[in-house]
């Protein structure tokens, strides 16, 4: 499932920074890369990708 387009980032990369670093959205954009070129994906209405990055950490913190 794609969460950055940009920078090719899925839900288990996501998933995986979230375990790390919880719900610290800085720390989770710098070890991922995800929202950091267009932001599109920092946008909950971003069509470019399936999840955008705030939901996507919303259901990993769900799950882990
Ligand atoms: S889609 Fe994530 S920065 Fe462009």
């Amino acid at each position: 499932m794609l969460v950055c387009d940009c920078n090719e980032v899925d839900f288990d990369a996501v998933k995986a920074a979230v375990k790390k670093h919880g719900n610290d959205l800085k720390a989770i954009m710098d070890e991922t890369d995800a929202g950091t070129t267009c932001e599109c994906c920092l946008e909950d209405e971003c069509d470019k990708v399936d999840l955008p990055l705030h939901a996507a950490i919303k259901r990993a913190l769900e799950e882990v």
